[in-house]
């Protein structure tokens, strides 16, 4: 129940609001939080459009959610360590995002979400696709369910920061590769049960698992690989198409994303903060 007067227009069946009246840059009432937070628990995504917000803002109304959580990857190649400006120019091949993933989760305690607020937008393309990983887990089988329930996987960062990963050559939002970066490898749970709504979700993306624990790398890929591909079936799926001063707050337990690089000749400017989390379980 909402006791404010903030507005939810959910954007796709899976999964996706807007929400209306209210201007993120001002410090909010407590209940104005509780509300965006139970939209963000509902609809998984939450989008807000036409705000106007400056770092010390955008870090505040971050702080209502949790602490702010710091990139390791991306120390020391932005000027803030707790703001990660996302920018794509052109001729950029690669682009940060660019496969369906949830964030960061090479981390023993991943982020809870993000904040993603949008300064500069293509005239076309450059979109965010979202996918829930609620209906990713309860559409599989009773059988694939109980499989994958007993299973953990491994999440790495090798494949998107370090020399081997040389990734900062083809984009201009630069990760850390220099030879003092060492890989991070955590171990989670394939299905884990959401902490605030104590739902279960698919927990496997793309950009950091690479395998089942107690499997080999090559024994793990066609499981693995099919529930990479199923979670993000378009029936789990919403895309938003942003404008200047759009907002996206993931909830990064219960959603996958994908950013879009079609944006072709265009630039692409968005500063991102991200939430701390705990460990999933
Ligand atoms: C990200 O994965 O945080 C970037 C999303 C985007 O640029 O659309």
């Amino acid at each position: 129940m909402r006791n404010t007067s903030i507005q939810i227009q959910p954007i796709a069946g899976a999964l996706g609001a807007e929400v209306h009246g209210v201007d993120i840059s001002q410090d909010l009432p407590d209940q104005t939080i509780a509300d965006i937070r139970q939209a963000l628990l509902d609809h998984c995504v939450i989008f807000f459009r036409d705000q106007t917000l400056d770092v010390d803002q955008h870090k505040r109304f971050v702080r209502r959610f949790g602490e702010i959580f710091v990139h390791p990857n991306f120390k020391g190649t932005q000027a803030d360590p707790e703001v990660v400006n996302v920018v794509r120019n052109p001729g950029d091949a690669r682009i940060v995002g660019e496969h369906w993933h949830h964030d960061t989760t090479m981390v023993a305690e991943p982020p809870m979400g993000a904040v993603f607020y949008a300064m500069e937008v293509p005239p076309y393309g450059g979109d965010t696709l979202f996918a829930n990983q609620y209906l990713a887990y309860e559409t599989l089988s009773d059988g694939m369910k109980s499989l994958v329930n007993g299973l953990r996987v491994v999440h790495t960062d090798r494949n998107l920061a370090g020399p081997r990963a040389a990734v900062s050559k083809s984009r201009t939002t630069a990760v850390r590769e220099d030879a003092d970066w060492r890989e991070t490898i955590n171990i989670h749970p394939a299905v884990i049960i959401h902490p605030e709504t104590g739902r279960k979700a698919l927990f496997v993306n793309h950009s950091h698992c690479v395998g089942f624990e107690g499997m080999t790398e090559e024994e793990s890929k066609p499981l693995l690989g099919y529930l990479l591909d199923h979670g993000h079936r378009p029936e789990f799926t919403c895309r938003f198409r942003y404008t200047t001063g759009s907002i996206a707050f993931w909830d990064n337990r219960c959603v996958k994303h994908m950013a879009v690089n079609d944006a072709g000749p265009f630039r692409r400017v968005a500063r991102r903060i991200q939430i701390q989390g705990t460990r999933p379980g």
